[in-house]
């Protein structure tokens, strides 16, 4: 029993001493484990004589508390330290700025298509949609283009196989709508078109929107005015000139150019003119009874007009310099 001090001072001062938690499990079972030297004295008690078992198992247990006492500081101690430790190594300072989101923003065209089916929507003009690949009927046969007439030549277009080509223009959704719908039809109709074309200003795939307003008594006076206010609204200038020039369409009796006035003279913006009996027919809609005037306008060089963007491929090239500036 002599030893019992001796044994706890060592056992202490091995906890004292230890660094980490393996360690400190490691005294402990020296201490306190199976053959652990405080467990080896418990187990000697029965060797005593009954009058001294009792005040040295006391003695014995007093040790093996105060132990156990140490170990259990110890081990709070260690495993707050390595909390501590832990959270210093993942610490974030929450005071430093951050990085910054960075903003999207709407395409230039898809800008220009919001503000141009926005304009046309306050004049009491539906939005109407068709598909990409299109029909040779839809895109030609419908549109009073038939097959071998030299109006096909206007477009180089693109074929898809089966016979299917890629809509060399948005018209196609003329046809399609009025073959659906009765008049009165007021509709304008924006989408990606597609030619075999590649340079400054032309690109195997850009944007049109379609207009078209079909209803008792419209007249080539009605075209002017609409598409006349929508151009002075767009370039938001009351006096802007804009002229009517003479051409041809297939699908439009008579026909005309839309020009704008700029500074650098007159820019042509778009085609136009009054649907074409035969147009009317084939969509079932009785040119006896019926007018309507069409147009077809670029978006892409409505965007550049705007925007004052001299090469159409910027839009295509997915520069995110050019691109940011209008966020
Ligand atoms: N579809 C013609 C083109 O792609 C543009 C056009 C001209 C559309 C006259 C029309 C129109 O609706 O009436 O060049």
């Amino acid at each position: 029993m002599n030893n019992v001090d001796a044994i706890l001072q060592a056992g202490l001062s091995a906890v004292a001493g230890v660094t980490d938690l393996i360690e400190l499990e490691q005294v402990k079972a020296r201490y306190l484990g199976k053959s652990g030297e405080l467990t080896e004295l418990l187990k000697q008690l029965g060797k005593l004589a009954p009058e001294e078992r009792k005040a040295a198992g006391a003695v014995i247990n007093q040790a093996k508390q105060a132990f156990e006492a140490a170990h259990n500081d110890k081990r709070d101690a260690l495993n707050a330290a390595k909390l501590e430790a832990q959270l210093a190594s993942e610490s974030l300072d929450v005071t430093l700025p951050g990085r910054g989101a960075v903003g999207g923003g709407l395409h230039p065209v898809a800008l220009t298509l919001e503000r141009i089916s926005g304009l046309f929507r306050t004049m009491g003009f539906e939005v109407a949609d068709g598909p990409e690949i299109e029909s040779d009927f839809y895109n030609f046969q419908a549109l009073n283009i038939p097959e071998n007439h030299p109006a096909r030549a206007m477009a180089d277009t693109f074929y898809v196989e089966g016979g299917e080509v890629l809509r060399t223009h948005t018209s196609p959704i003329q046809a399609r709508f009025m073959e659906n719908n009765q008049p009165p039809i007021k509709i304008v109709a924006p989408g990606r078109v597609y030619r075999v074309d590649s340079d400054a200003t032309h690109s195997p795939m850009f944007h049109q929107m379609e207009g078209l307003w079909v209803e008792e008594g419209v007249s080539f006076a009605d075209l002017k005015a609409v598409v006349t206010d929508f151009l002075r609204r767009f370039f938001e200038r009351d006096d802007l000139q804009v002229r009517f020039r003479p051409s041809f369409f297939p699908f439009t009796e008579p026909s005309a150019e839309i020009d704008v006035l700029g500074e650098r003279g007159w820019l042509e913006v778009g085609g136009c003119g009054m649907v074409h009996p035969n147009v009317l027919r084939i969509a079932n809609i009785d040119p006896e009874k019926y007018t309507g005037f069409a147009f077809g306008i670029g978006l892409d060089r409505f965007a550049m007009l705007r925007y004052g963007v001299n090469d159409l491929r910027l839009f295509f090239e997915n520069d995110l310099n050019f691109l940011k500036q209008f966020n």
